[in-house]
C-alpha cells in the first residue's frame, strides 16, 4: 500500500483515531463553506471509510494527512474517480480538505503535488483533473500552483447540487502527463 512523504508531511492509511478530528472539521461552517450541505457525524465517518477501502483495495485513494513533525491528522488530500457522470469522466481528480488551523502553510499543495506526481509516474495516467466551486477560490490556486490549467469552455454545473443554488457552477482544472513532466 502506498504512503506517501514530503518534505513536512505523511500521506497515510486512515487509522480509527482519525474520526474524531475529521467529524470536526466537517462540522466547521468556515471549513464547509463551499459545500451545499455539510456532511452528518455518520456521513463523515462513511467518507473516511470509503477512503480507507479504496486505499485499501488499490493502494492509492484520498489520504489522510499528517505533519511528520506535528498534528497526526489534518485532512485529506490525494486523488480520487468523481462518482457522477460529466463531460470530462470517466477521470481521475486530485482533491483536499484540511482543518481550518492548518490553512496557509502550503500542506495542501505539498500533498498534492506527491498525489499528482504518483498518478503520473505509479499509476501512468495520461491526465489528472481538479474541480471546485466558481466561488472556492482558495481550491483553485491550489490547482493554480500545481500548474493545472482552466479553460471555461470546461466549466460545469455539478449534477449533485441542486439546481439554482449558487454553489452549482464549477471551474475544472486539467493537468497532463506532459505538462507535469516539463514543469
Ligand atoms: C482548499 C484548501 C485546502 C486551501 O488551503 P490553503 O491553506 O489556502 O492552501 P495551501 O495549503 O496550499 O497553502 C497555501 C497558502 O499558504 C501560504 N504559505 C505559508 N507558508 C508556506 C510554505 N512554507 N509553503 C508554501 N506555502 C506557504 C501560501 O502563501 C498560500 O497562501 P495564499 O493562498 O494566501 O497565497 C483549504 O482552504 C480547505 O481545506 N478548504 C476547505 C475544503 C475545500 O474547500 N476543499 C476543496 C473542495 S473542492
Amino acid at each position: 500500500m502506498a504512503e506517501l512523504r514530503t518534505e513536512r508531511l505523511l500521506l497515510r492509511q486512515w487509522r480509527e483515531e482519525d474520526l474524531d478530528p475529521f467529524a470536526e472539521l466537517n462540522a466547521d461552517p468556515e471549513t464547509m463553506r463551499f459545500f451545499p450541505s455539510p456532511p452528518s457525524r455518520a456521513e463523515s465517518d462513511a467518507l473516511a471509510e470509503r477512503a480507507r477501502r479504496q486505499i485499501e483495495a488499490e493502494g492509492w485513494g484520498l489520504w489522510a494527512v499528517e505533519v511528520a513533525e506535528g498534528a497526526s491528522f489534518i485532512g485529506f488530500v490525494g486523488l480520487a474517480r468523481p462518482s457522477f457522470e460529466a463531460h470530462f469522466t470517466p477521470a481521475v481528480e486530485v482533491g483536499w480538505r484540511l482543518g481550518r488551523e492548518h490553512w496557509g502553510r502550503g500542506y495542501a499543495t505539498e500533498a498534492a503535488r506527491a498525489a499528482v506526481g504518483y498518478g503520473f509516474e505509479e499509476l501512468d495516467l495520461d491526465e489528472i483533473v481538479s474541480f471546485t466551486s466558481l466561488l472556492n477560490e482558495p481550491s483553485s490556486r491550489v490547482m493554480e500552483r500545481l500548474g493545472m490549467t482552466h479553460d471555461p469552455a470546461d466549466d460545469f454545473e455539478h449534477p449533485r447540487v441542486p439546481a439554482g443554488h449558487p454553489l452549482r457552477p464549477h471551474v475544472l482544472y486539467r493537468l497532463s502527463r506532459s505538462d507535469w513532466a516539463v514543469s
